[in-house]
């Protein structure tokens, strides 16, 4: 197989535990030093992700001084690498005084190679991680539109976005199609902002939370005295859109007496209020969504077809937030900005379980829920730094041990690499390939073990 291996820098004087360090981490390049300089010229020549780093090195072997000098040498140069360091039995004050300085994490000698492996491959997890970020937060101001409010930086994502703001002039009516919490409204304020319309009203109603009987009177307005309780003339929310945009939420759950009368308005443009004699004419950009399968509602005959082709000259379909590449990450970061200074300023960001649970949680609610639970977090936090558990993100107790054997950390994180490949390069085989450094057949052989679609 010829995928090449990520370069794992051992600094170590004690050569037995080079040589069975080396031969432990086979999945890795390892490359071995023991002293400061070889050290840093590894480091720069090689640019490996993790570093393991005894502390105890001469000409200081039983102290920390030189130890302490390479991390503070290593982060100097790196500051993304890394270091993990080696403490000697009892030295609890020098692992945490070289976290301090930057280390990422660090283990007590006699060294456990199993566990040692698996902090090894979270660490480079979390470098991946951490290096895609920053890659998608330098691509997102360069893709800065008028969709400002719309944080993303995956292909997917900044697809939609391009989409709403081309259609935005034009006038024509939009569906989004998307999950709960995939941005729907946000997405129609923006096709808002993107047109002429902007500076006039924007009208949102939620189809789905009013009651049918209240619905047309919502939509329609009324004359006084139409009903009982209709005290005064009231406009609807289709007038109240006069010269702006109006957005018709969960669009699918109007009933079909009331699809007519939609229907009407979008073909004549012109309304009357309930109890009302004279056509009004209302000139106002129609968006709406739903959640619903409209398709399978025509067919069922709950939703008017010739109302859906009036609604639906342009169908956007809005990805869940699981199929954004890095989007999670990125959005976490920005809600924390965001809510951290007027709820807790004290929080500073997240703590590494906390940003790789982020990536790999699979948000159900979408955006929505992943700022929900940044907002919790940031109140329940004790610390400066968010983790997993204040996010409510702890994965199950069996999957806790799980995590432990080293088979499946290595699986996960090949399904999460492969996952990545694939939808970088758009689910090409031979793109993903060599991204990934492996030959096609590899490559589909993974597949098949991992049951993954292209
Ligand atoms: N790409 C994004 N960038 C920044 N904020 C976002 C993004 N997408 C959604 N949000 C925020 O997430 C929350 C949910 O978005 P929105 O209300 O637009 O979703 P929705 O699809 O209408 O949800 P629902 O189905 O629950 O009504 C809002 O606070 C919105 O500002
Ligand atoms: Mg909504």
């Amino acid at each position: 197989m010829g995928r090449p291996k990520p370069p794992l820098l051992v600094v170590e004087d004690d050569q037995g535990l080079q040589a069975q360090l080396k031969w432990a981490y086979e999945d890795f390049d390892v490359i071995a030093a023991s002293d400061r300089d070889s050290a840093l010229a590894a480091l720069r020549s090689a640019e490996p992700a993790v570093v393991t780093l005894d502390l105890g090195l001469p000409p200081d072997p039983d102290g920390t001084t030189e130890g302490f000098a390479i991390l503070d040498a290593i982060m100097a140069l790196k500051p993304d690498t890394k270091v993990i360091v080696a403490s000697g039995h009892g030295a609890r004050e020098s692992a945490l005084q070289a976290i301090e300085r930057g280390a990422y994490d660090f283990y007590h000698k006699p060294v456990d190679i199993d566990s040692l492996g698996l902090v090894v491959r979270r660490a480079f997890n979390l470098h991946r991680i951490e290096a895609e970020n920053r890659r998608l937060a330098s691509r997102v101001s360069e893709n800065a539109t008028v969709l400002g409010n719309i944080i993303t930086a995956a292909p997917e994502m900044t697809k939609v976005a391009r989409m709403i703001e081309r259609v935005g002039n034009t006038g024509v009516s939009v569906m989004l199609l998307g999950a709960s919490g995939t941005g729907k409204e946000l997405l129609a304020r923006g096709l808002h902002d993107s047109s002429g319309r902007k500076g006039r009203a924007f009208v949102a109603i939620n189809c789905a939370a009013i009651p049918e009987t209240l619905l047309e009177a919502e939509l329609f307005g009324h004359e006084k005295g139409a009903f009982t309780g209709a005290v005064k003339t009231t406009e609807g929310k289709i007038e109240q859109a006069q010269g702006g945009t109006l957005f018709l939420d969960e669009v699918g759950d109007i009933p079909l007496p009331l699809q007519v009368k939609l229907l009407r308005f979008l073909q004549e443009r012109t309304i009357e209020r309930i109890g009302g004699r004279k056509a009004i004419a209302v000139d106002t950009r129609i968006v709406c969504a739903t959640h619903q399968d409209l398709e399978k509602m025509i067919a069922a005959g709950t939703f008017r077809e010739d109302l859906f082709y009036r609604l639906a000259e342009i169908v956007v379909k809005i990805p869940p937030l699981a199929e954004r590449t890095g989007d999670a990450v990125l959005l976490a970061k920005h809600f924390l900005m965001r809510f951290a200074r007027e709820m807790n300023p004290t929080i500073k960001g997240f703590a590494p379980d906390a940003l790789e649970a982020i990536d790999t949680w699979n948000w159900p609610g979408n955006v929505r829920e992943l700022e929900n639970r940044v907002k919790r977090a940031i109140i329940m936090a004790d610390d400066k730094l968010i983790s997993a558990e204040d996010m409510d993100l702890n994965q199950a107790d069996d999957d806790m041990a799980e995590a432990l054997n080293l088979k499946s950390a290595r699986e996960r994180s090949d399904r999460a690499m492969i996952r990545h490949a694939l939808a970088r390069s758009e689910g090409n085989i031979s793109t993903s390939a060599k991204l990934l450094g492996i030959s096609r057949p590899t490559l589909y052989d993974l597949l098949k073990q991992y049951d993954l679609q292209p």
